[in-house]
């Protein structure tokens, strides 16, 4: 195993602490599929319940610091299916994990990999669910966690959960890509380890969710859509389905479809622009906290897994993301954080564009639990106002 730049090809020791090459280019972590092939029994996993750790032939670390994530459930939501036209709808939902975010099949790697390199301090930028992690994974191996957020603009379930879990939290007067550009310089000048996405470790963890797709459906979807920040988890899970490819184990890939709040869509302005030229978006804005990302740092492998799989990345408006976030819960009884309802709002345009068809697997995944950000729900209703305890006024108000 080692690490190879997705720029240039330079390969790197999997024991170097760096998280991209010499020429600047992204790190990803290549495996000897073909020593794994010879091992793997797939009738095996049949067998076993998906978790994280199932996979483990498939992850590059060999201590396992873990809070039982992963084997969330995948769930068939035919009445949204039904309701937005289509016939095959699935939502994996990566809020049941511990943490209540996909973050945690990272975290799980990602702080393995700090024992195994004998560091004992670990930060991350983050817009929440990645301290919210990263900090639950550093109290369970007791490593000192350091988390710089952008002032103001985390939901408050995921500050509440960096704080307990013990994570010195630094909110700064600026905006995630700022935030993400100070903790890079804080690793590179103290010995402390770096969780955002960039650090490939991560990404293996990530790559599971593919896996357990294949795993729970018995097969591959047509399409997998999935929210798009940073881009790490887009990425991870094209590395997932690609593996299993070369491994034998699947022999057909889905199309990847990202989705972008509208006020943070660098990567959909880029294919716009006809792959010219990237160019971050300075002031991003969306109510959906999660992706509010102008500058995603994973974007070349993100473009990667989109050309590749003939794919596409799409953008929503904060107003279609709160109907879609309002529709889930109401048709599947699933409460998903804003962002995790960004694939539906975009599921609904590509029906109408005509890039997705009736009868054609969807996997839509969920990235994070609804109960991350009640704000967002609380600010747009009003709560019903007390009525006195009495079953006259009670019926009068139910109007029953
Ligand atoms: N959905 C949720 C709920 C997220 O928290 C994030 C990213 C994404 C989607 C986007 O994933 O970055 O891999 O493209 N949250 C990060 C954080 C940035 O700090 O928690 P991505």
């Amino acid at each position: 195993m080692v690490l190879r730049c997705i720029k240039c090809g330079k390969e790197y020791s999997e024991n170097e602490v760096r998280y991209t090459c010499n020429c600047g280019g992204l790190l990803e972590v290549k495996l000897d599929i073909e020593r794994i092939k010879n091992e793997i029994d797939i009738s095996q996993y049949k067998k076993h319940p998906p978790t994280v750790w199932k996979y483990s032939q498939f992850l590059p670390v060999k201590r396992r610091v873990s809070l039982q994530e992963g084997g969330t459930p995948l769930y068939f939501t035919d009445n949204l299916a039904k309701y937005i036209g289509l016939k095959n709808l699935f939502i994996k939902h990566e809020g049941m994990n511990p943490t209540g975010s996909f973050k945690d099949r990272g975290m799980t790697v990602g702080v393995s990999k700090a024992i195994e390199l004998g560091i004992n301090k670990v930060a991350c930028a983050s817009t929440g669910n990645t301290s919210a992690s990263m900090a639950a994974y550093a109290a369970k191996a007791q490593l000192d966690a350091f988390v710089i957020i952008p002032s103001g603009k985390i939901a408050l379930g995921k500050l509440a959960q960096a704080i307990i879990y013990g994570a010195k939290v630094i909110p700064i007067k600026g905006n995630f890509d700022q935030s993400l550009e100070l903790v890079s310089e804080l690793c590179k000048r103290k010995e402390i380890y770096l969780l955002n996405s960039v650090n490939p470790f991560r990404l293996e963890g990530q790559k599971t969710i593919a896996f357990e797709i294949w795993d729970q459906l018995g097969d591959v979807p047509d399409q997998v859509i999935l929210p798009v920040g940073n881009a790490g988890n887009i990425s991870a899970i094209w590395k997932g389905f690609k593996e299993f490819y070369d491994a034998g184990i699947i022999d057909k890939l889905p199309k990847m479809i990202g989705v972008q709040a509208l006020g943070a869509n660098p990567i959909v302005r880029y294919f716009k622009s006809k792959e010219i030229n990237f160019e971050p978006v300075e002031k991003p804005e969306t109510s959906a906290t999660a992706i509010r990302i102008g500058n995603p740092v994973n974007w070349p492998k993100a473009v990667r897994a989109i050309k590749e799989s003939s794919g596409t990345i799409i953008d929503v408006t904060d107003n279609e993301i709160r109907d879609a976030q309002t529709l889930i819960a109401n048709k599947e009884g699933i409460f998903v954080e804003p962002a995790s309802a960004a694939p539906i709002a975009g599921l609904i345009k590509l029906i109408n564009d005509d890039f997705i068809k009736y009868d054609e697997t969807i996997v839509a995944i969920a990235t994070g639990h609804g109960l991350k950000d009640p704000n967002f729900v609380l600010d747009s209703i009003s709560v019903p106002k007390a009525v006195p305890p009495n079953i006259n006024e009670l019926l009068k108000t139910i109007g029953l």
